[in-house]
């Protein structure tokens, strides 16, 4: 037999990161392995924390199993409309603006997308809102769309409509479609509202993405959707690329689309969760004050979703200028990725970490 040809992954993956999953969790596990306590923070996975289902959530999924076991329409059951992907945009070298820091899953999808990220700044002395200014500079003819998460992950920022409706302005006059991850919208504190971008920008193609994953606690059952909003007839071929390309996986998974309905339409117990007494609530103010404790560490307070953004002052820690990870000492223990350079255009003396969870 000949010498079977080596097979590398496709040149796509190259700039794909997903540090999330990456060398900090590799070096997570290796700590856990020789024995060390270890509190996984690098996911919003809420169930690992005692978080629990609410009950019409599940109870509805389970009843719905028998009869769950074909295909559905590929858009999702009627009760849970969904839809979705990048590549139906993206023509090699489009650009598509993404925020720093990042999430990595929108750098990643561009990039899968045949897509080429460019990252803005949001900017940290201004409570993390993106910096309109650095979004305009960074458009050339090939932007084609612009992410915004809010709430945020990692930085906890809330935009405002102000920021909001300047990034409304340059997605009208540069025409580009915006993509609104809005995972986090009821998980907010103190007195942070959440604006839908859709609301914002009426007349503009908004696609807006949302799921169970956090405001349900159900992250495991893979739920989500996707709206489209604003005008449609210049999009044709987009839209029917979304349309074949959710056709192509034939259906989302079937028994947990029964979960959306009573999700959306019961009891917000998250509502309890956020409130100043709730655990989220407390703990956001517990990692908080931890964290600014901590010499030569300083963090803006989060206002929403699940996560907080410290800075290290990099007079008082050695920071690699190179991508890398590091782990800090947190309740018993954090593990947390560096994002260097690349991703978030500044020194790297910034580190993701989740909230700490409860003792015990
Ligand atoms: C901003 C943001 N978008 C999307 C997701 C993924 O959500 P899902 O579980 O619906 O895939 C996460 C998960 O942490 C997130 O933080």
């Amino acid at each position: 037999m000949s010498p079977l040809r080596p097979l590398d992954q496709s040149s796509k993956l190259k700039d794909v990161l997903y540090e999330i999953r990456g060398e900090a969790l590799v070096e997570a596990d290796r700590l856990e392995a020789e024995g060390h306590a270890i509190l996984k923070l690098n996911t919003g996975n809420p169930a690992i924390f005692g978080f629990e289902a609410p009950h019409q959530i599940v109870r509805d999924m389970i009843a719905a199993v028998p009869n769950a076991h074909g295909y559905s329409d590929s858009r999702g059951v009627l009760s849970a409309r969904a839809r979705g992907g990048l590549a139906a945009l993206l023509d090699e070298g489009d650009e598509v603006l993404i925020p720093a820091p990042d999430y990595p899953l929108w750098t990643a999808m561009t990039s899968l997308g045949g897509g080429t990220p460019v990252h803005y700044i949001c900017d940290e002395s201004r409570e993390w809102q993106p910096d309109l200014e650095d979004i305009r500079s960074k458009i050339t003819p090939r932007t084609k769309a612009i992410v915004v998460i809010n709430p945020n992950n990692p930085t906890g920022a809330v935009y405002s409509r102000e920021v909001l409706e300047g990034i409304a302005d340059i997605a009208r006059e540069h025409s580009l479609l915006v993509l609104a991850d809005e995972i986090y919208d009821r998980i907010l504190f103190d007195d942070a509202v959440h604006i839908p971008m859709a609301t914002v920008a009426p007349d503009l193609l908004v696609l807006t993405f949302n799921g169970l994953s956090k405001t349900y606690r159900v992250a495991g059952y893979r739920s989500g959707w996707l709206a489209i909003t604003g005008p449609k007839t210049h999009a044709a071929g987009f839209l029917h690329g979304i349309n074949l390309l959710a056709s192509t996986r034939l259906c989302p998974n079937v028994p947990a689309q029964f979960a959306v309905q009573a999700a959306l339409s019961g009891v917000q117990s998250i509502d309890a969760l956020i409130a100043p007494t709730g655990r989220l609530h407390e703990q956001r103010d517990a990692a908080w004050k931890g964290l600014e404790a901590i010499p030569g560490v300083s963090c803006v307070m989060p206002r929403g979703a699940l996560y907080a953004f410290p800075r290290f002052d990099p007079e008082v820690y050695e920071i690699p200028t190179t991508r890398s990870s590091c782990a800090i000492s947190w309740w018993p223990s954090t593990c947390c990725s560096c994002r260097g350079r690349a991703s978030t255009g500044r020194p790297p003396t910034t580190c993701a970490s989740s909230r700490s969870p409860r003792p015990g």
